[in-house]
């Protein structure tokens, strides 16, 4: 089916309190395994494009190849625009068609922060387009952006309120312990934040940094309130894993279709179980 907004996917998530799986991709094996899972899993589920992904494929490209997907898929597809650094890049990646829009301006001041994500989301609610806003420092690396642990700072709930009223943002990202790019499942999640941030703000809230948390620790953030789930660095090892098993397994190959579908099947199978966990299985 055509894409469709996030809107009303993340709004079905906080109802029925599970959460979504925002997925990142990078190349068609990425995007065609998330897909399959989601068929297999009956879900719906987000593609997220970041900047290394537009460095790596071309926003176009990569947009293009997402439609394309969808279009052949019997469930909700939407794609988002991960971490969105301006204006301008908001601007190019609505006219390309993406459903859901995230800027962070979280390494910003409160009010500049206040303002780009307001006048991103003046923009795309013009277009009915749902727009993800960030409150509080993630620590670890994401792409470009790096934050040591002294320089992450949690979202405080009050401050939260008064952010999601100032800007009029659909989705607010918050800053509760998680951790980008870790390649063990050790964070450590301020669970009663999540709740305070719940209790002050009445729209979906989105943790980054999924592949980090214990399993555990994710069941908690959602019947916490949690209704996204961003995860990149799960699913590439996954995909690197399974091509640089099948070289060594088969170090005369020379046909790379083969390579390449044990790592699309590896993130099949790495989605499914994220599905799972997430509870959006059977939601579709
Ligand atoms: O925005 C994307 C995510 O926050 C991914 O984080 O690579 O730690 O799973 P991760
Ligand atoms: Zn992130």
């Amino acid at each position: 089916m055509p894409l469709v907004s996030g809107k009303g996917l993340l709004q079905a998530a906080m109802q029925g309190r599970y959460a979504l799986g925002s997925f990142n991709i990078l190349n068609l094996e990425m995007v065609q395994g998330i897909l399959e899972a989601a068929v297999e899993e009956r879900s719906p589920v987000i593609l997220a494009i970041s900047q290394k992904a537009i460095d790596h494929a071309g926003l176009e490209q990569a947009a293009e190849m997402v439609k394309i997907a969808a279009g052949l898929t019997p469930v909700p597809v939407a794609l988002h625009l991960d971490h969105g650094r301006d204006f301008r890049q908001a601007a190019v990646c609505l006219r390309g068609g993406f459903t859901s829009l995230m800027i962070d301006g979280s390494a910003l001041s409160f009010d500049d922060n206040v303002a780009i994500s307001r006048l991103v989301a003046e923009m795309a609610h013009a277009l009915e387009v749902p727009v993800e806003g960030q409150l509080g420092r993630i620590a670890g690396k994401e792409d470009d952006i790096i934050v040591s642990e002294q320089k992450a700072t949690m979202t405080d709930p009050q401050e939260a309120r008064r952010f999601v009223e100032l800007t009029g943002i659909d989705w607010l990202t918050v800053a509760v312990g998680s951790v980008h790019l870790l390649t063990s499942r050790t964070a450590q999640l301020d669970f009663d934040r999540i709740t305070a941030i719940r209790e002050a703000i009445g729209i979906p809230l989105v943790l980054h940094g999924g592949s980090g948390i214990p399993d555990e620790g994710v069941r908690e953030a959602v019947a916490r309130g949690i209704c996204k789930i961003n995860i990149a660095t799960h699913l590439n090892r996954a995909f690197l894993a399974a091509i640089s098993d099948a070289l060594t397994a088969n170090p005369q190959m020379v046909d790379p279709r083969v390579i390449l579908g044990e790592g699309k099947r590896a993130i099949t199978e790495a989605t499914r179980e994220k599905m799972r966990l997430f509870g959006s299985s059977g939601k579709a």
